[in-house]
This record gives C-alpha cells, sequence and structure tokens, in this order.
C-alpha cells in the first residue's frame, strides 16, 4: 500500500519524509491556504523533498479553467499529480487532460459511481473521501471495497486513495477493503508508528539491561 502525507506543511513532510515511510504528498486549496505561502512556491518545496506523486488541485470550477490550471500545475514538476474534483465540469476536464498524460487524481469523490465513470476517463487515482462520508452516516469503508471490485471487475489501472482519515482504524479498514493508497494526515501516521506497548516492553528490557554490570555490557567490540 502506498503512504500518502496528507498535509502542505514543510516541516512534516520533512520529518516523515526522513523516516522513508511516505511514498507521496496530497494538498488541497485548504491545506495550501493553512501554509500562508505561495502555491507555486510550496507545491516545488514538497516535490524538492519527496521523490513521489504530489497532489496539487484545481481551483476553478469550469472545466475550461480546469483544463488550463491542470496544464500549468503539472508543468511544475514530473511528479505533480493533478487534483481534479467530482463535478460535471471535472468529468469534462479530466477526460481531457488524461488524453493528454497528465496524472490525475479525481477527488472529492462519495460514490462508487462517481469512481467508476472516473476509472473510464483514465484518472490515475480516485479519492474516496472516508471520513466525511462517515460523519454524513454512510460507511466510507464500503465505498472502498465497492470501488476494489468494480476496479478488479474491470481491470481498471485506476487506484483508489483513501482520503479523509480520520485515525489510525481508518488507515487499517482502507488497507483491509483494499485501498491501493491512503493519505494520512501527520498525527494519524505519528500514531500508527506508536503502541503504548511497545515502549513498556522496551523500557522494561532496557532497565534490566542497565542493571546488569558496566563490564558486562560491552558487547559492539
Ligand atoms: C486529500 O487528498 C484530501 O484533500 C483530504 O484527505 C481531505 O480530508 P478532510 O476531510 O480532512 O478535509
Amino acid at each position: 500500500m502506498e503512504i500518502f502525507l496528507d498535509t502542505a506543511n514543510i516541516d512534516e513532510i520533512k520529518r516523515f519524509a526522513s523516516i522513508g515511510i511516505i511514498n507521496g504528498v496530497t494538498t488541497n486549496p485548504a491545506l495550501i491556504a493553512k501554509e500562508g505561502k505561495n502555491f507555486r512556491d510550496v507545491v516545488n518545496e514538497i516535490c524538492s523533498i519527496i521523490d513521489g506523486p504530489v497532489s496539487a488541485e484545481v481551483i476553478s470550477k469550469d472545466f475550461k479553467n480546469m483544463i488550463e490550471e491542470a496544464r500549468k500545475i503539472s508543468k511544475i514538476h514530473k511528479n505533480i499529480v493533478v487534483k481534479i474534483p467530482a463535478t460535471e465540469d471535472g468529468y469534462k476536464a479530466l477526460s481531457i487532460v488524461a488524453k493528454e498524460g497528465i496524472k490525475t487524481n479525481f477527488t472529492i469523490v462519495y460514490t462508487a459511481n462517481q469512481a467508476l465513470l472516473a476509472a473510464k476517463l483514465g484518472a490515475t487515482y480516485v479519492s474516496p473521501f472516508i471520513g466525511r462520508l462517515d460523519a454524513n452516516s454512510t460507511s466510507g469503508n464500503n465505498l472502498i471495497q465497492e470501488m476494489a471490485t468494480i476496479y478488479k471487475n474491470y481491470n481498471f489501472n485506476t487506484k483508489i486513495l483513501a482520503a479523509s482519515m480520520r485515525n489510525v482504524i481508518y488507515v487499517k479498514e482502507a488497507a483491509l477493503a483494499g485501498a491501493h493508497t491512503a493519505t494520512i494526515p501527520p498525527d494519524v501516521l505519528a500514531q500508527m508508528m506508536n503502541n503504548e506497548l511497545t515502549n513498556v516492553a522496551l523500557d522494561g528490557f532496557l532497565k534490566l539491561w542497565y542493571e546488569l554490570d558496566e563490564s558486562k555490557r560491552e558487547y559492539f567490540n
């Protein structure tokens, strides 16, 4: 499973990139705005840190401008994946830019039918918004399972990118349901790495180790 970091925060991206556990980054207009910097600068900096897919989103709602923006954004760096929202104009823009070879992340997806159409149009990734769907009393996890079945039935190459991950359980369930990728906020990814019992066990081992006479603790030479 590919793990993307769902943030535009450079410090967080550097932190997780240095651990080696992220394959890419996703941003959206809200995440970029939160950083208070120029769009192009932020996207460029992210691409200089992480050697993998970096999603950056169009902001127009009409297809003509979406296409223009998609073309411009895709030129920022070879790893750019252009996010296009699942609106009627979005499908229209997707069908054109996908044919031009621009990598796409069809986003804000809430139904299997939206995901089916995006795959037919050649989306590279499709992002179901799992947390937001759950908050609306509909199972986000069922949606991933449906998408996985549909994509398998028709041999689509489109990847399911589980988004809007609210906690570690979301990520595990997305992986079990067949998501190819999950984009995860930094705090949730940090929690995934840790377990209190690991720390308790490690402290116990090291406590006994340091009770051993110092002369008997040499083992690296
Ligand atoms: C990712 O690509 C999305 O922009 C993100 O996961 C949305 O998450 P949210 O529901 O926390 O805004």
